[in-house]
């Protein structure tokens, strides 16, 4: 019988099934698709807590916190897979292009700095002498130095080859089910029977509040927001710095590849690109560097953020014993997978994972906001 199984195969839940695995845990983890697809495999892997700017203290703590773990994290895979996952630790860079958002920038910036950011505020100049591509014609920049990102494909290449060779096993199945009595849980069932565990984690991502068996003490109302994304073909030294214009994003890849993201619809489980989608990203990217206008876009695809009812993610344990959650992370589960994979598998293994108590599943208590309809 395996110790712990795992449901869902994405970055969350791989890295989890990891740091158990690193720990002598025996895991096994369960997928309706490949492993790292979905949210995984759609991000654009930038580390971002202060652009992703939210008011909330806790997650911010909880954002900085991961990326300050992200350099032994990848260290650690490199060693043990070989596999670079390329984390890049050079900042991000917000353009204004004109005079009102650079005044605008330079409020974001007070607020960014009280949050722990490492920001400046750039001229014409300084901006063209960094990224000679960006528009000529632009106001000024706020470059935040202590911003990353990291290769999220890469990653969960890295992450699957890894958790093979710490023996974690890897089930693909078409249907899973939770089961439990009214206490705790027993396992999972798949079309292949039922299978015991003592604990199992649900990191399904986008599906995780849909995970069938589910007692209603214990489910966690997380819900589908789509992404659209794209990419250009650039060459890499055309372009360096992850720059923002707005809620926009334009991230430079060493393969060649500029990804441009992304929309933010809620239109359930639906993850077709559109032509809105992509003429809003192509606006923002062309107003930023209109010099993309002659390369080739290479690669469209949309994902499914897994957003909570608060904006917080649900970790840790619920009313069933032995059923954990580790979802709903929003916009932020590629910087969160390390500090989350740490703190469940200490949970697990140690009993106690403190700095998961604001972010406990309890707090759902009947105090839901029904989803709100928008595109921005
Ligand atoms: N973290 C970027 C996004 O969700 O679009």
């Amino acid at each position: 019988m395996a110790d712990v199984f795992v449901v869902g195969a994405g970055l969350i839940g791989l890295s989890t099934a990891y740091e158990l695995a690193q720990r002598g845990v025996a895991v096994t983890v369960y997928d309706r698709d490949e492993p790292a697809q979905a949210a995984s495999w759609a991000g654009a892997g930038m580390l971002a807590p202060f652009s992703e700017a939210t008011p909330d203290r806790e997650l911010l703590a909880l954002s900085r916190a991961s990326l300050e773990r992200y350099p032994g994290f990848v260290d650690g895979l490199r060693e043990r897979t070989g596999v670079d996952v390329r984390l890049r630790r050079d900042g991000t860079m917000h353009v204004a292009l004109g005079e009102a958002q650079l005044a605008a920038l330079a409020a974001v910036a007070d607020t960014f700095r009280a949050n722990g950011g490492d920001v400046a505020l750039l001229e014409r100049g300084e901006v063209l002498a960094r990224e000679p591509f960006l528009a000529k014609d632009l106001a000024g920049a706020l470059y935040v130095a202590n911003e990353a990102q990291v290769d999220n494909r890469r990653l969960g290449r890295a992450l699957l080859a890894a958790c093979r060779g710490l023996g974690v096993r890897f089930e693909r199945v078409d249907e899973i089910a939770l089961e439990s009595d009214a206490r705790r849980v027993r396992g999972v069932r798949t079309p292949y029977g039922f299978a015991a565990a003592p604990v199992v984690v649900n990191a399904a991502g986008a599906w995780a509040g849909a995970l069938d068996g589910v007692p209603e003490s214990a489910r966690i109302p997380v819900r589908p927001v789509a992404g659209e994304m794209l990419a250009i073909a650039l060459p890499p030294a055309a372009m360096r710095s992850l720059v923002w214009l707005g809620h926009r994003y334009l991230v430079p890849r060493d393969d060649g590849r500029l990804l441009v993201g992304a929309t933010v619809v809620e239109r359930g489980f639906d993850v077709r690109v559109t032509a809105a989608g992509m003429h809003d990203l192509l606006d923002a990217a062309l107003a930023v560097a209109p010099a993309l206008a002659s390369f080739a876009v290479v690669e469209t695809w949309a994902g499914l953020r897994p957003a909570s009812h608060d904006g917080r993610p649900y970790l840790g344990a619920t009313p069933i014993e032995g059923y954990l959650v580790a979802a709903g992370h929003y916009r932020n589960g590629i910087l969160l997978t390390p500090v989350t994979a740490r703190a469940i598998a200490a949970l697990i293994v140690d009993g106690a994972a403190p700095e998961l108590a604001p972010f406990a599943c309890a707090r759902v208590g009947g105090r839901l906001v029904p989803a709100a309809n928008h595109t921005s």
